[in-house]
C-alpha cells in the first residue's frame, strides 16, 4: 500500500501524513524534508550553479530511513535531520533547488529506494504524479493561499518564533508560483487523485476523507 499526499505549502500535509501513518501503521516519508535538508547541506546559491556541479554535490548526500512504520526516522548521511530545516528560509531555498533536473532525478531514485518495502505514506509535490504513479491512494490537498499563510503565522507564533503575516503570505504565493510552474514535476494533482480543499475543513474532516480513501482501496 502506498498513499501519496501532495499539495502546496501550508496546506496541512505533514500533520495529515503523520496521522495517516499512525492510523494505518505506514512508514512516513516527508520528501519536503529531503529538499530542505539538501538545500541547507549544499548551501546558499547552489541552485544557480551548473547542473553538473549540483549533481556532483548531491551524490554525496545519502538518504535512508531508519526503521519502518510511523516512527521511521529520515537520515541524511546517517544523521537525523535537524529542526533547522523547518524555517521559511529553508523552504524557499528548497523550492529554488527543486527545479534542478539533477536534484529531481536524484530525489526520485532515493524516494523509490526508500519505498522498496511498501506500506508507505509519502508527502510532497510530485508523489502521485511522478514518483509513485502506481500508488493505491492519491490525495491532493489545496487551500486558499491567504488561509495557508494565516495557519503558518499561527504555527510560528505558537512556537514563539518571529512571524509577519504579510511577508508569509508573499512567500507562500511566490513558492506556489515556482512549484506550480516549474518545467519538471510541477505541483499538480494526478489524474486519479482525490482532491480535497482544506480551506474550510478542519484537520479531522480532512483526515476522515483520507481514511475513507484508504479503506475503500483496502476492501
Ligand atoms: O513540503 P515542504 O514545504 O517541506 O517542501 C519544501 C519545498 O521542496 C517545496 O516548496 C518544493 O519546492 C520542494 N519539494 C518538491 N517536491 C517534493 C517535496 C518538496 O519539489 N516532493
Amino acid at each position: 500500500m502506498i498513499v501519496t499526499i501532495d499539495g502546496p505549502a501550508g496546506v496541512g500535509k505533514t500533520t495529515l501524513a503523520s496521522k495517516t501513518a499512525s492510523y494505518f501503521h505506514l512508514t512516513y516519508l516527508d520528501t519536503g524534508a529531503m529538499f530542505r535538508s539538501a538545500a541547507l547541506a549544499l548551501g546558499p546559491g547552489v541552485h544557480e550553479l551548473p547542473e553538473t556541479v549540483i549533481a556532483a554535490a548531491l551524490s554525496k548526500l545519502d538518504y535512508t530511513l531508519q526503521g519502518t512504520g510511523p516512527d521511521a526516522v529520515l537520515l541524511l548521511n546517517g544523521v537525523p535531520l535537524s529542526e533547522d530545516i523547518r524555517t521559511e528560509e529553508a523552504g524557499n531555498a528548497a523550492s529554488a533547488l527543486a527545479k534542478s533536473t539533477s536534484v529531481r532525478s536524484a530525489m526520485v531514485k532515493a524516494q523509490r529506494r526508500m519505498a522498496q518495502h511498501g506500506n508507505l505514506v509519502a508527502e510532497g509535490r510530485d508523489m502521485g504524479t511522478v514518483v509513485f504513479p502506481e500508488a493505491e491512494c492519491k490525495i491532493f490537498l489545496d487551500a486558499d493561499p491567504a488561509i495557508r499563510a494565516q495557519r503558518r503565522f499561527l504555527q510560528l507564533q505558537a512556537m514563539n518564533k518571529p512571524a509577519d503575516l504579510q511577508r508569509i503570505e508573499q512567500q507562500v504565493r511566490a513558492r506556489d508560483e515556482r512549484d506550480r510552474n516549474r518545467a519538471i514535476a510541477p505541483l499538480k494533482p494526478a489524474d486519479d487523485a482525490v482532491i480535497i480543499d482544506t480551506s474550510t475543513l478542519d484537520i479531522d474532516g480532512v483526515f476522515r476523507a483520507i481514511v475513507h480513501c484508504v479503506e475503500s482501496v483496502q476492501s
